[in-house]
């Protein structure tokens, strides 16, 4: 049965926020402010719900990911909320053994490691296995305040098909590498199943109520330019081609400095920037076609306030009140990150920018 997605109750409020505008680098009051990995361990709330529940049940339980989701965007005072789930959900009905391991991250017991290996990668027919996940984007659009977006989110198929590969995280990502440069063929399966699969589950999120996507292609920066554009950008720019057009979509990796401008070719609406690149350089040579997203370091909000409030003015002082910027860290919250300087980084920014 198909069930509607619940309309909110004003859709203007919702396509008017701060971050929509900025993701259609419209001008907006404030300059929007969210934070990636912003639902997590840093937060006392979220420590105390993990303390009786494991990560996956975490993911899979709509009424827990509700609550995580909401209580963090609400702690915060963010401009968006960003659905709680994990870029490795979609590994398990591809036919992948997943597991959180205590201490030491994501554990993929039956990884692909040879060309013969992709054959056994299920197609995703439809979104139906990973239902949960759209029952939370219901769940959280209906509990979520009516005016601010919620973002859903999917891993980009070369990061996925590295923990696929490499079966857990990794440092020089040297199994998926390999495979790559022994077997293109193979890896053009593999890729093209996840970036349908990707597609078919982004667009269920969207269908259930989401604002906006991003795609996390966090260890995509490994790869050379000439690399990325040969075995990662053709099937991106095929995985932007099929997402749902009514919502933005954020394209975000890191180490981009040298891929930016690849990335911006593939797709996305806003491109994800981290501490590495200088945000007005980067922006500049990206050009006025995309609105981007960052890219404060995660480590500044260990620093005293007066470091972080320098730091973010110089990033406010680069995008120069140009429409388009959504501030947000360089990569995720890192898990001691003091909770109250990250309440103090989002007033600051919003401070700092309210135009009225
Ligand atoms: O941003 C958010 O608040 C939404 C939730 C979210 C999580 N993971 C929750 C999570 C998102 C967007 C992710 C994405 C994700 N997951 C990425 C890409 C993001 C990035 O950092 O670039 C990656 C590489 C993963 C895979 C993953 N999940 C790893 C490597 C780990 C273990 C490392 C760690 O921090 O423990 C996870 C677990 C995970 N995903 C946690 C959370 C809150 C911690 C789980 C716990 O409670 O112990």
């Amino acid at each position: 049965p198909i069930v509607p997605a619940p309309q909110p109750a004003s859709p203007d409020v919702l396509r008017d926020s701060p971050f929509l505008k900025a993701c259609r680098r419209e001008p907006a009051e404030i300059t929007p402010v969210w934070l990636m990995r912003q639902a997590g361990r840093y937060m006392s709330e979220y420590r105390e719900l993990r303390a009786k529940v494991s990560f996956l049940d975490l993911c899979k339980r709509p009424e827990l990911a509700t609550e995580v989701t909401v209580t963090a965007a609400e702690v915060l005072g963010v401009d968006a909320a960003i659905l709680f789930a994990d870029i490795l959900l979609i590994l398990e009905p591809l036919g992948f053994q997943l597991e959180f391991t205590k201490g030491e991250g994501p554990a993929i017991h039956n990884p692909v490691r040879e060309a013969g290996d992709v054959d056994r990668v299920r197609p995703l027919q439809t979104a139906e296995p990973l239902g949960f996940v759209a029952d939370a984007v219901r769940s959280i659009r209906a509990a979520l305040n009516p005016a601010t977006p919620l973002i859903g989110f999917a891993g980009a198929p070369f990061t996925v098909a590295c923990y696929a590969i490499e079966g857990g995280g990794s440092r020089h990502y040297e199994k998926a590498k390999a495979f790559m440069y022994r077997d293109e063929g193979a890896w053009n399966v593999l890729m093209s199943r996840l970036v349908d699969a990707t597609a078919i589950y982004l667009n269920s999120q969207v269908a259930a109520g989401a604002q906006a996507v991003q795609l996390f292609d966090s260890w995509v920066g490994t790869l050379s330019p000439a690399d990325y554009r040969r075995f990662v950008q053709p099937h991106m720019r095929r995985l932007f081609g099929q997402l749902d057009p009514s919502v933005p979509s954020i394209h975000f990796g890191t180490d981009t400095g040298l891929l930016l401008t690849l990335q911006r070719d593939a797709g996305g609406s806003v491109i994800g920037l981290d501490w590495r690149v200088e945000l007005d350089e980067a922006w500049d040579r990206l050009g006025p076609s995309v609105a981007v997203q960052g890219n404060l370091d995660p480590v500044v909000l260990f620093a005293p306030l007066p470091e972080i409030e320098r730091q973010v003015g110089r990033i406010l002082d680069q995008a120069g009140g140009r429409p388009g910027h959504i501030f947000n860290l360089g990569h995720g919250i890192l898990p001691k990150t003091p909770v109250d300087h990250v309440r103090a980084l989002i007033d600051m920014v919003h401070e700092k920018t309210s135009r009225n």
